[in-house]
């Protein structure tokens, strides 16, 4: 067994469009129709069997299959995941091509965050707030992984995450539905350009379906308890506008959705997507999913496992071997008709045949196109222009940054400075070069012009022993400002990387401590894959920047911040917690029938008696080198019909000093309602540029979308009332309110 997912392996080999064009070209059913007549069961079974290549593996691997080539030039193979390179992708489809019927493997790789040139990890990019640059960056991904022999991406990842201590909440968008709908429209359409046929395209594929995010104590693979209406107000938004952007594939995920294996669960893949959402494309399991179904104790053998699966709707097995070993018998047994396993082999050939396989199956086998396609100084440029709009500032007391150009010297304190692949964050692929990777020392170089840059790495991410710190400290003392650069290491979010501890590991804050203690001006960079906690170090320095983890540009953007060249526009799309007992932490709650009227009252409130209230950093907190002043709230009417719509315009003015972006959010309140309804729901958001001075009016448009919610009958109704309406620069920091009547 294999569970080195590295993603970042330590060795290292060798257009943003507007519209989902999707349509498919003519005479496709036909072809698909007249395949499948010529297909035997056995050939059909093989379209449904997905193998790993020979990369990284999430999962056991078993080796019963002997020479995959061969297996593949005997029709029981439909798809291949982990191999990338045209060479490489190339002797696979060989083999497929000596297949009786010649039909073409699919070749699915994990395209997270970019291909070659890697981009923020998919929670940075989702505090851009940007879904043009998440887009480009999807884009970009496709683009190289296409050349690169690749026809599908496993992403995105659109599952939405209250829980920190969950290692895969680097992955996703964070913890609004809301948010997440719109991110996960940008990267599908990203993925997919302007349709697949094209060479730049490749499949995209939702996942986890679901609710994996909501693995009970945040540890993965968990089970999943949740009421249906919460599933369909927060969990599946993200998946259906997915749908909509015109997703070629599901996934679904490891986790039971109280008490059923998400891969047998007739209610989701059948009830909710396939019929009730009008799915066309397939549905793979998870890695191994059909057969862990076992282990949960659903089904006794794989037997069992693969006539769940497949009449549950999940079309392609990863990994599991259940329906290769066992489809043939269980249709002979009459558990599975023929007709169900067409259903899922018409899904997956149609996908090949729109992909253009079945007329070129080496189509995104070209080493030339491979050669001039990855790498372009575009793409590098689109990578450090996300990266930079991805870190958050969290706190700039005294106007420590930007760091003035004439600064003397500057010391880079920390076990971040001078990292260099461990950058590309986790789920990144082995393509490319360490040299691609811009470590923060490198980046401070480059625009440090007369500053002096000292370091001291102080302390190592786990360390234990303070045999570092008087270093440190000298080299703190030598200089003008301190920029210390701490934080997680890269694998410690991703799969399989839950904590139940998600403080700065290690010494770290004893050694911020240290550094603070010498009076010097400090700046604390922080790099994560999730929301940390940093109680001491979030009251004490002066100035922290949350950079996550931000890719192949990660120190030229991180130096761009620092010195101004870049003003932070990024807002967080997480709740951070000030600790772990905090967690499920997030905004969008309800408020009881015992709110607490301040952060500390616990006067029979609902409230911890050791804790605030509050989190430590609010969803949509994020600070600028400048200031916005809101104002002039006006709304079109008090009162609307469903049918109606209100206006509401606002101005926002830039105050300060500096040129800037500004994301400005609507959150709505229903004030009565049956059941009942969250304190505040992002409704909406506009990000900005303005200069120094300058003023714009913002509008924003209410309607009955916007209202509707689903009831205990899991309808999606709006109920006639009073709502409130927030505007503000975080969710904690509300500039202007109003009210309005949804009428009868
Ligand atoms: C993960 C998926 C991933 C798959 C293939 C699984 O372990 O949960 O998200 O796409 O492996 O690598």
């Amino acid at each position: 067994m294999n569970k080195a997912k590295c993603i970042l392996l330590s060795c290292f080999f060798i257009s943003v469009s507007a519209v989902v064009v999707n349509a498919q070209p003519a005479g496709i059913p036909q072809r698909v129709e007249a395949l499948l007549k010529k297909m035997t069961l056995a050939e059909k079974i093989g379209q449904l069997n997905q193998y790993n290549g020979d990369w990284a593996a999430t999962g056991p691997v078993t080796t019963d299959v002997g020479n995959k080539l061969d297996a593949i030039k005997r029709g029981e193979v439909g798809s291949i995941l982990n191999i990338t390179g045209v060479q490489h992708t190339r002797v696979f489809q060989e083999a497929a091509m000596k297949s009786r019927l010649k039909i073409p493997l699919l070749f699915g790789q994990d395209v997270i965050h970019g291909y070659s040139v890697t981009f923020p990890i998919p929670l940075a990019e989702a505090a851009s707030w940007d879904m043009d640059a998440i887009e480009k960056s999807a884009r970009i991904a496709a683009t190289e992984a296409a050349a690169g022999g690749v026809h599908w991406t496993f992403a995105p990842m659109v599952d939405i995450a209250r829980d920190p201590r969950w290692g895969r909440v680097m992955e996703g968008a964070g913890e609004d539905p809301y948010l997440g709908s719109l991110i996960a429209t940008a990267r599908v359409k990203g993925f997919q350009g302007k349709g697949l046929g094209n060479l730049d395209a490749v499949m995209a594929c939702a996942k986890h379906f679901t609710a994996y995010g909501a693995a009970i104590g945040g540890r993965d693979y968990n089970s999943v308890d949740m009421s249906l209406r919460t599933l369909w107000e927060v969990y599946l938004p993200p998946f259906k506008a997915a749908l909509d952007a015109g997703v070629a594939t599901f996934m679904n995920s490891f986790n039971d959705l109280n008490g059923t294996p998400a891969s047998a669960s007739h209610y989701l893949q059948r009830e909710i997507l396939k019929d009730k959402w009008g799915f066309k494309g397939f549905v793979v399991s998870d890695w191994g999913s059909i057969g862990e179904m076992i282990n949960h104790g659903y089904v006794k053998d794989n037997y069992e496992a693969a006539e769940a699966a497949i009449n549950a709707g999940n079309d392609m097995d990863m990994e599991s071997r259940s329906y290769i070993n066992n489809l043939a018998k269980l249709v002979a047994d009459k558990k599975v008709s023929v007709r169900t396993i067409d259903e899922a082999v018409r899904r997956i050939l149609t996908k090949k045949f729109e992909l253009g396989l079945f007329d070129d199956p080496y189509r995104f086998s070209s080493e030339e196109r491979e050669k001039r396609v990855l790498n372009k100084p575009e793409f590098i440029a689109a990578a450090r222009d996300v990266a930079r709009k991805s870190i958050v500032l969290l706190k700039n007391d005294k106007r420590v940054l930007p760091l003035s150009k004439n600064t003397g010297s500057i010391a880079l304190i920390g076990p971040m400075v001078k990292l260099k692949k461990e950058n590309k964050g986790f789920w990144s692929l082995d393509v490319g070069d360490e040299s691609q990777v811009v470590s923060l020392y490198e980046g401070m170089q480059q625009q440090a012009g007369i500053t002096k840059l000292l370091y001291a790495q102080g302390c190592d991410i786990t360390d234990t022993s303070k045999i570092g710190f008087a270093d440190a400290v000298k080299t703190a003392m030598q200089a003008d400002v301190v920029v210390m650069a701490m934080g997680e290491r890269f694998d410690m979010t991703g799969e399989a990387k839950s904590r139940s501890d998600i403080h700065l590991p290690g010494i770290q804050e004893e050694l911020i401590k240290a550094v603070i203690a010498t009076g010097k001006p400090v700046v604390v960079l922080l790099y994560a894959g999730r929301p940390m906690v940093f109680d001491w170090t979030a009251d004490h320095a002066p100035a922290i920047v949350y950079t996550w983890w931000l890719g192949n540009q990660a120190g030229n953007a991180i130096a761009d911040v620092l010195y101004g060249n870049y003003n932070p526009s990024a807002k967080l799309p997480v709740t951070f917690p000030r600790t772990e007992g905090q967690i499920p932490i997030y905004y969008n709650h309800y408020n009881t029938g015992r709110p607490p009227h301040a952060d500390n009252d616990v006067n029979y409130t609902s409230s911890y008696i050791d804790l605030l209230n509050s989190p430590k950093f609010a969803f949509g907190h994020g600070l600028s080198y400048t200031t916005f002043k809101y104002d002039n709230i006006k709304l079109s009417k008090k009162s609307m019909l469903k049918t109606g719509s209100i206006t509401v315009s606002f101005d926002i003015e830039n105050t300060g000093k500096y040129a800037g972006g500004e994301v400005a959010q609507l959150y709505l309140r229903d004030l009565v309602s049956q059941p009942v309804r969250p304190v505040k729901e992002l409704k909406d958001f506009k990000k900005l540029m303005l200069q120094p001075g300058e003023k714009k009016t913002v509008t924003f448009i209410i309607n009955k979308d916007k209202l509707a919610f689903y009831n205990d009958k899991l309808e999606r109704i709006t109920q006639p009332g009073d709502f409130m309406l927030m505007i503000g620069s975080a969710s904690d920091d509300i500039r202007l309110q109003d009210k309005f009547t949804l009428l009868d």
